[in-house]
């Protein structure tokens, strides 16, 4: 790697990401996740049980982990859950209760829309929990109960290992919440705790292909649009692409899931358009498949993100990423690592201002 990309905090980050999650994992597994690392006071198994749904709230990255989390708690904790832009939810006259779990999520802790948002669900009588990587943060002052992210400091506008580490915090709640609802068996929530073990393994070997990232990235600097399509659980994490890539690099990127392709998007594909497909060997990696034949026969490019080295894994003129195959609810922890790293290395080859793109700050502290 070069002087100039071992200098950028975005990279270093990334790389961080690993260790950082290993160590919540570790600190999680010492409690056998009965307890967790709540700061404040701690949330009862009776209180996790009570609460008839949740609502999850968080901008820009911040709310791409709580739409992922989202589908979480709905799977493992079955329990009726929505995710909203903070900036959306104030002005939408929700509907919530003193039986609602509000989670807001902050990196700074700061973000004056999801501030607002954690006053507005706090009159209306939810119970909030916020999840902020900075202790004293505004947001934690104001929730009735916090969780840390744990990233350490970020210091790149564009987050990454704070996306990573809020989506662990929040898998980790959903299990537990799971617990407390019984709607996970112990054999069940074993099998999800070995899987998470293996996580931090798992994004290293990502790690590892970095260099083929850096020449894909070669490649394609110099394409003007890219969709991001994801299904499902990766629905959030094409969203999430799409935001690194525009933040970083400038270049025009839009998220979608893959199966909005035909209802619109589809009309941008010629061969300027390129397409990034995150499509993991999952229940759902027929329907992409047919996505990515749909874009090539309209002459589109595609990058696809995808754990199936099966001959129908490899769309031999197209461009893959193969990472490891995981299981399908913690796979976003993983897709979004390759997208973090494409980012990086296009902003670096169109010698953007990696660490601090222009327009933006760390903290938006107004509405
Ligand atoms: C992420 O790369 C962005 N810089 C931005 O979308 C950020 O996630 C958003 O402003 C929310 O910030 P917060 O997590 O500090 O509230």
């Amino acid at each position: 790697m070069s002087k100039e990309h071992a200098s950028a905090f975005m990279i270093n980050e990334i790389h961080e990401q690993p260790g950082l999650l290993s160590e919540i994992i570790d600190h999680n597994m010492g409690s056998t996740l009965t307890q967790l690392q709540l700061l404040k006071s701690e949330l009862s198994t009776e209180r996790l049980n009570s609460f008839e749904n949740v609502l999850i709230l968080g901008m820009g990255t911040s709310l791409h982990a709580g739409m992922v989390a989202k589908l979480w708690f709905e799977r493992i904790a079955k329990v009726k859950s929505e995710s909203d832009n903070s900036s959306e939810f104030k002005d939408r006259n929700p509907i919530i209760n003193k039986n609602t779990l509000a989670i807001s999520i902050s990196q700074s802790g700061e973000t004056a829309d999801t501030l607002s948002a954690i006053k507005t669900a706090k009159e209306m009588g939810a119970t909030v929990l916020n999840i902020s990587n900075s202790e004293n943060s505004t947001s934690n002052k104001l929730a009735d109960y916090n969780l840390p992210i744990n990233a350490g400091e970020e210091r790149s506008i564009a987050a990454t290992k704070s996306f990573t580490c809020s989506l662990l915090q929040l898998y980790i709640l959903a299990i537990k919440m799971g617990n407390a609802r019984k709607s996970l068996n112990q054999e069940e929530s074993n099998k999800m705790v070995d899987e998470l073990k293996d996580l931090p393994r798992l994004i290293d070997e990502v790690l590892k292909i970095e260099s083929q990232i850096e020449q894909l990235a070669e490649q394609y600097y110099a394409y003007k649009n890219f969709l991001y399509l994801g299904r499902n659980l990766n629905y959030p994490i094409a969203l999430e692409g799409a935001l690194k890539l525009k933040e970083v690099s400038y270049i025009h990127a839009e998220g979608y899931p893959s199966g909005e392709l035909k209802h619109g998007p589809l009309a941008l594909i010629d061969s300027q358009m390129a397409t990034t497909v995150i499509m993991p060997k999952d229940s759902m990696f027929v329907k992409n498949l047919n996505i990515v034949k749909e874009i090539k026969s309209k002459g589109g490019k595609v990058i696809s993100i995808t754990s199936n080295q099966t001959e129908a894994g490899s769309n031999k003129d197209d461009d893959t990423i193969y990472i490891p195959d995981t299981s399908e609810l913690i796979s976003p922890v993983l897709t979004c690592i390759p997208l973090q790293l494409f980012s990086y290395f296009t902003a670096i080859k169109l010698g953007r201002n990696v660490d601090k793109p222009r327009n933006l700050s760390k903290s938006v502290t107004v509405e």
